[in-house]
């Protein structure tokens, strides 16, 4: 699609707190793992040569509770990477679950700052079900390929909260569950390429949505960046915590088995104490090391994690492990580097027996290290040992298996040395940030390739790519392009051989599947943007995507029912055919000489409390629509979307349900043959009274305001109105 040089690549990730500089991870837990893996990850595709420019999309948040700098529209973090921030919804921070209802608007505004600044990414990749569905939509709607990584899943965190005994109720409005997982279905089924960190993960999690398709899928091990981590060199120098650790032991220069873990039952340290606590022989080879995160006042403690210390301490005291285990109450994370190559000088293990592990950073840092380890059965290490080949799987429930694998890791020097070597050899291979990249793009360039970017040929004209657009043509369908063969097929010919930034679009009163007959029938080209039913669904692009943001615009105070039953009460109106009506539309014929007058029949309606769009055409149609819907309402939803200036929009009608669209600041054409009720449109200075009839009124339309050339706009402004 793009003509520059390099990929432009667009990271959305919406929620939480995202900065280039000292992100806030752990603040709370929408700003974590997956913050600084979004940031870490564009700076290292901004690093390559062949990417031209890098956005990492996120919300915009001013609030006086958090810093400034969540407020900047831009952020530069590298030299061809950026942080955009998207204003949506309300300004004040929100938590992840309270977005769902300002996606739409998420759209509408990154689409419009895609326009305006002309920066279309050649491809976007959604992060977390939020930009699963936000990002989704915005590759349909610009025809460009989308990538998705679901971090963690809906479905799997909801039979993880029956399993709890949760209630379903509780769950549904604490987490928004249904609607996390039918964004993460919708992105499922937009995307090109799922990216996942373990194989794991395949299987077990994507596995449950009815859109996985494995073939999309793709394991790519995160990048990590183990800058801080090296084996142990002559001048190192203790630190705190080695110091720490040995005020514990009686014999400090054992080889040294070193668990590292938030005091959370799933991470099983208690398993961990119990299998030192009954095996002689591990005590007598090494000593156990338990860091456990920091504590102060166990008492002040969260009750999970209380439980966890007190459960610990009291199996050493159980099985007398007094100068054997070390459990220090505080360590700086600066220190825990020189703590994994204290395990590496004693000759010892890194152990991580946790009940599941999806991923398993420590491993990594242990590996980087020069640490054999022994590690869980599961998804991340199963992975990490099966790349690194430095140590051994074992079942986290099998004491027995345990202790084997660390009898075997420290009595066996050879097999140490070989799990050590491979380890720092391996996980640099595998894990680094360059081989991440380097995978990513490989995958990217591969579904760029794939990618049907080819602009749909109908009737010999070329679609246009709705990017390029610069100014469209709007014309209603029946009556105004219809009625004048000759006439039809010149005005059709104008547009197919018109420049490539002039779109065309059409807007009727008809349903959405009647006009795509209409248009294989009539020989009529396919349109860039399409408006159906009056006014009530629009679509865009050569698939038809549907806009949302729309639908859910206009659905305010809709209510069908009421309305059917007071209309029932009036005389001289007949409901249509049920092929005429449409979720958004209820399409009535009238006979004005039975009927009440059209202000009376709007009273009526009004008098019942109901708020709807009434619009009569060619005196016998009566259409029924959401006040906020209508052809000239959505022509302005679509200029401000698409930032296309009105001025730049050219409609052409014939009869009173195209008058909204005619009334606006955009360019109006009313056709030679048009229908009376149109004939108050004469005062307005946008609109044009053509004196040809039909397809070919709009023609004389085109060259009256020099549409195709420099554009004349009429000089006053006028208020909008619709219906
Ligand atoms: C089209 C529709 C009809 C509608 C009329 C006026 O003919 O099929 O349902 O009432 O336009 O908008
Ligand atoms: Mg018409």
């Amino acid at each position: 699609m793009s003509k520059k040089k390099g990929l432009h690549i667009a990271l959305v990730s919406l929620h939480g707190l995202i900065r280039g500089e000292n992100l806030e991870l752990g603040r709370d837990e929408d700003t974590g793992g997956q913050t600084r893996y979004v940031v870490e990850l564009a700076r290292a595709l901004a690093e390559r040569p062949d990417v031209r420019r890098v956005d990492l999309i996120t919300r915009q948040v001013v609030d006086d509770r958090i810093s400034k700098d969540y407020a900047q529209l831009e952020e530069k973090i590298a030299d061809k990477a950026y942080i955009v921030r998207i204003p949506f919804g309300p300004k004040r921070y929100l938590s992840k679950s309270k977005l769902w209802p300002y996606m739409e608007m998420f759209v509408d505004q990154c689409l419009n700052y895609f326009k305006k600044n002309r920066r279309v990414p050649d491809i976007i990749h959604g992060h977390y079900a939020d930009a699963g569905y936000g990002g989704g939509q915005l590759s349909r709607l610009l025809g460009i390929p989308f990538v998705f990584t679901g971090h963690s899943l809906g479905r799997i965190k909801r039979e993880r909260l029956e399993a709890s005994g949760a209630s379903l109720e509780k769950m549904e409005k604490q987490y928004c569950l249904s609607q996390r997982i039918e964004a993460e279905e919708y992105a499922l089924e937009t995307c090109s390429l799922i990216c996942t960190s373990t194989h794991q993960e395949v299987r077990e999690q994507y596995e449950r949505y009815e859109h996985y398709v494995p073939e999309r899928m793709e394991v790519i091990p995160p990048g990590v960046d183990l800058s801080s981590f090296r084996p142990p060199s002559e001048e190192d120098q203790e630190s705190d915590l080695e110091k720490d650790v040995k005020s514990f032991l009686q014999e400090p220069d054992k080889p040294m088995i070193v668990a590292m873990a938030r005091p959370d039952e799933r991470k099983n340290l208690e398993m961990l104490v119990r299998t030192y606590g009954e095996s002689p022989q591990l005590q007598r080879a090494a000593n156990l090391v338990l860091i456990m995160g920091n504590r102060d006042d166990l008492r002040d403690m969260p009750s999970g994690q209380r439980k966890v210390i007190t459960n610990v301490l009291t199996l050493i005291d159980i099985y007398d492990l007094y100068g054997k285990v070390a459990y220090p109450k505080h360590h700086k994370s600066s220190d825990v580097p020189c703590l994994y190559r204290a395990i590496t000088r004693s000759r010892g293990v890194f152990v991580n027996a946790a009940m599941t592990e999806p991923f398993g950073l420590t491993l990594l840092e242990a590996a980087a290290s020069g640490a054999p380890i022994v590690a869980t059965n599961d998804g991340g290490p199963s992975d990490i040992i099966s790349n690194c080949q430095n140590g051994a799987l074992v079942d986290p429930f099998d004491p027995k298996a345990i202790e084997k694998a660390l009898m075997h890791a420290i009595l066996e020097p050879d097999q140490w040395n070989e799990w050590s070597r491979n380890g720092l050899e391996n996980v640099y291979t595998h894990y680094s940030w360059e081989r991440h990249v380097e995978r990513y793009l490989r995958d990217i360039n591969e579904v760029l390739q794939n990618f049907d970017h080819a602009p749909k040929f109908a009737h010999g004209r070329k679609s246009r790519w709705l990017p390029d657009i610069d100014r469209l043509i709007i014309s209603d369908i029946d009556n105004t392009l219809t009625g004048d063969d000759q006439g039809m097929k010149e005005f059709f010919e104008l547009i197919t051989h018109a420049e490539e930034h002039v779109g065309f679009g059409i807007a009727t009163g008809r349903r959405y599947e009647d006009v795509l007959e209409l248009m294989e029938e009539m020989g009529i080209p396919h349109p860039e943007v399409l408006i159906t039913s009056v006014g009530t669904e629009i679509y865009y692009g050569k698939n038809f995507t549907r806009d949302k943001s729309w639908e859910k615009h206009i659905q305010f105070r809709w209510e069908p029912e009421k309305i059917r039953e007071v209309m029932d009460s009036i005389e001289g109106v007949y409901p249509q055919e049920e092929e005429q009506q449409s979720t958004y539309k209820i399409s009535y014929g009238i006979d004005f000489r039975k009927s009440p007058s059209l202000p009376r029949i709007r009273r009526i309606l009004r008098e019942h409390g109901i708020r709807v769009n009434v619009i009569a055409s060619l005196n016998m149609f009566l259409d029924i629509i959401p006040t906020r819907a209508g052809a000239g309402n959505a022509i302005r939803h679509l200029s401000y979307k698409w930032d296309l200036p009105l001025e730049h929009i050219l409609v052409a009608g014939d009869s009173g349900n195209d008058e909204g669209m005619l009334a606006g600041n955009t360019l109006g054409v009313v056709v030679g043959n048009y229908s009376r009720e149109l004939e108050r449109l004469r005062k307005y200075p946008r609109v044009y009274f053509a004196q040809a009839e039909h397809a070919r009124g709009i023609t004389e339309g085109i060259e009256y305001y020099d549409f195709l050339g420099t554009i004349n706009i009429p000089n006053e402004k006028v208020t909008d109105s619709d219906g």
